[in-house]
């Protein structure tokens, strides 16, 4: 009896058992090779740099296939931090510039094995969109994190330097293992005290972990720094005094940190500090760190998020404070701006900043950590919105002028370019909260390094690296993430309504919140202007003209209601409740379809999930299932709360086909 108990036991659970997890290992599932494979093939480098033995040792452990050759060769200079694989009489010869090249190039392999059948033998040769591939954490001195849903800091900045948590190399190695190669370690929201010599010296022994796998450390400054850490009088950038502060401090850092990264500087934006507190410009601010940083090689990321509480609207503001400014920055300076022009909604058009500077490096803002799109708790792959901004074309200079292509350095070849995306990480065993957050990490490195990748080919190969390669499991778990961010824009703010949340936090709905005496621009209303005739923002040439701030043909098309895509047709009009959509439906028709459509995917996704229980470990078939549930949820409290409170409005009936509200 015993017997037949633990063989059907085995029989039930083994399939699943030698991955069974709960998500800590992320997408790096591969098993140690036994010691016959080892011994059957070898794994050579012509190089004894720390990062070429990484990769090495790395493929030693894992790589299951035919002896390998890594050979780093500087005269391979264009590959950058890319690499070139081939595949000749039974071995593998990799070739890189640099030793990063080997590392990657181990981990495209392993990525092979782990997801295709049998390796086609053609030869390999990539050279990442971006040269620095860079993740911002929100991350706070005391271990909270700002907008973080994945419980609070790796960083354990008491412990540091001293205790070192074994997360950090795992850290690493993830990332090393999709591309990315740079952090910037704090907030945006920068504590001066970051730059503390104590604080430096924990920087020094995070930037020492990640420096083998790659990755370079960058730090958020405050402008006020000076200030607040030595009692300057003041922060102005054109006193001698100030900018001798900033050299010197920058000198202490490379001291400690010889390949550090450089600065990211929130100014003047949501009360931080910054020069024009000295009637000083964004420019006059940036080129003076950027001076200090300049002969060790270091650059600046401007972030272009301003604006303030005028009665300009506010998708405007960053286009009308940067675009006189395009001539003024040094070229280790790159405006790094948010791919919508308000703030990381679901859905937004892209920023009118992007091709609108012809001479200043530019670079994208992504937020993988999903504070608009229901925090941990709701399944949304990102890949479809990161791809929506980079396939946009800005027309900057012609058809053609992507937001990829302005930003990945085809414009500026001779300066670096760069991509950076608001991390989703923190202490959680899984790391991002949602098992499927996970993949929103991933999607964005594989996009930063190439940014032609579709979103369906990220998904793919994620799914197969962090579950398994069951076709069914695939198919079924591709159709839910697919049509996943969609969903989200349609339960929560479809047709182009962005920024109706609920006041400050960020989670629910709340289209009609009001706090008196509160800035209008943080108030929804200031965003759907419902009223009696309609709903939306006029942002044509008879409203706030944001449409103007777009290149021909943009401009024109997002300026006029009828050429319009109709899911930004909120964003940019004032739309009467009877407008005849293209399906023939009434708006006001068309807006209980797509919030009633949002909830029947959420449900849908549930469904399909549930089906799957028997191809995924239990511990994150629960978890997942119990998210979907909550999901499902606030779908159902977003229609709801959103189409009773436009109801107010418009007091026209929900169609009886819609589900009634509860
Ligand atoms: C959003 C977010 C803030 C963040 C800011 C920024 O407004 O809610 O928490 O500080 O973006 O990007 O600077």
């Amino acid at each position: 009896m015993f017997r037949i108990q633990l063989f059907v036991f085995f029989l039930y659970v083994w399939p699943f058992s030698a991955r069974s997890e709960d998500g800590s290992r992320l997408w790096l599932r591969y098993d140690p090779v036994s010691d016959v494979v080892a011994q059957r093939r070898t794994v050579q480098v012509n190089q004894k740099h720390e990062t070429a033995l990484l990769a090495q040792h790395e493929l030693n452990t894992y790589w299951r296939g035919t002896s390998i050759q890594l050979n780093v060769d500087q005269k391979e200079a264009k590959l950058k931090e890319g690499y070139r694989i081939s595949f000749s009489a039974g071995a593998i010869r990799v070739t890189a510039a640099r030793p990063v090249g080997l590392l990657y190039a181990a981990y495209h392999l392993l990525r092979l094995q782990e997801t295709v059948g049998e390796i086609d033998p053609l030869p390999i040769e990539e050279i990442p969109s971006y040269d620095i591939r860079i993740l911002n954490h929100w991350d706070n001195l005391d271990g909270s994190i700002e907008r973080g849903y994945a419980g609070r800091s790796l960083w354990k900045w008491t412990e540091l330097p001293d205790k070192i948590s074994p997360r950090y190399t795992e850290y690493a190695r993830a990332n090393a293992s999709i591309g990315i190669n740079a952090t910037v370690l704090n907030n945006v929201n920068a504590s001066p005290y970051i730059l503390n010599t104590a604080y430096l010296e924990k920087v020094r022994a995070l930037a020492d972990i990640f420096r083998p796998y790659g990755i370079r450390v960058y730090l958020s400054v405050n402008f006020s720094s000076p200030v607040i850490l030595d009692g300057l009088k003041d922060a102005d950038p054109s006193r001698l005094e100030v900018q001798d502060w900033w050299k010197k401090k920058v000198k202490e850092v490379y001291k400690l940190v010889p390949d550090f990264g450089g600065f990211l500087v929130k100014a003047n934006s949501e009360g931080q500090p910054g020069p024009q507190d000295y009637g000083r410009t964004h420019a006059e601010g940036a080129n003076m760190l950027a001076d200090a940083l300049k002969p060790f090689g270091g650059i600046v990321m401007w972030r272009a998020f301003v604006y303030s509480p005028t009665s300009e609207d506010r998708a405007k503001q960053a286009y009308l404070e940067f675009v006189p400014l395009d001539k003024a920055f040094r070229d280790n300076v790159i405006v790094q701006i948010k791919n919508g022009p308000i703030d990381f909604q679901p859905r937004e058009p892209f920023n009118p900043l992007f091709g609108a500077m012809q001479h200043t490096s530019q670079m994208v803002e992504f937020q993988i950590t999903q504070e608009y799109l229901g925090f941990s708790n709701h399944l949304a792959y990102l890949a479809p919105l990161f791809k929506e901004t980079l396939d946009s074309d800005t027309y900057g200079r012609g058809a053609g002028s992507t937001v990829a292509k302005v930003t990945d350095g085809t414009w500026h070849p001779k300066r670096v370019s760069a991509i950076a995306a608001v991390a989703n990480i923190g202490e959680d065993r899984n790391w991002t909260g949602h098992d499927f957050a996970q993949a929103n990490w991933y999607a964005f490195g594989r996009l930063a390094w190439r940014h032609e990748l579709s979103s369906e080919q990220i998904a793919e190969e994620w799914i197969k690296l962090t579950f398994h390669t069951d076709e069914t499991f695939i198919r079924s778990t591709k159709e839910i993430m697919m049509p996943s961010r969609e969903a989200v824009v349609n339960y929560m703010m479809p047709l182009g309504l962005h920024h109706i949340f609920a006041f400050d936090h960020h989670y629910g709905p709340e289209p009609w919140g009001d706090r008196k005496g509160g800035r209008a621009d943080w108030m929804p209303w200031y965003y759907h202007n419902a009223d009696s005739i309609g709903i939306g923002f006029n942002r044509t040439d008879t409203g706030s003209d944001a449409a103007g701030q777009y290149h021909a043909p943009i401009a024109e098309i997002y300026g006029d209601r009828t050429l319009c895509p109709e899911n930004l047709l909120l964003w940019f009009h004032h739309v009467p409740w009877d407008y005849r959509m293209r399906s023939g439906r009434t708006l006001w028709e068309e807006l209980c379809e797509h919030y009633d459509r949002g909830v029947k995917q959420t449900r849908r996704f549930q469904e399909s999930w549930d089906r799957l229980e028997h191809h995924v470990d239990q511990p994150r078939f629960l978890a997942v299932q119990s998210k979907l549930k909550i999901q499902a949820k606030d779908a159902m409290w977003w229609k709801d709360a959103c189409l009773l409170y436009f109801q107010t409005f418009c007091k026209k009936p929900i169609p009886f086909h819609i589900e009634r509200p509860i």
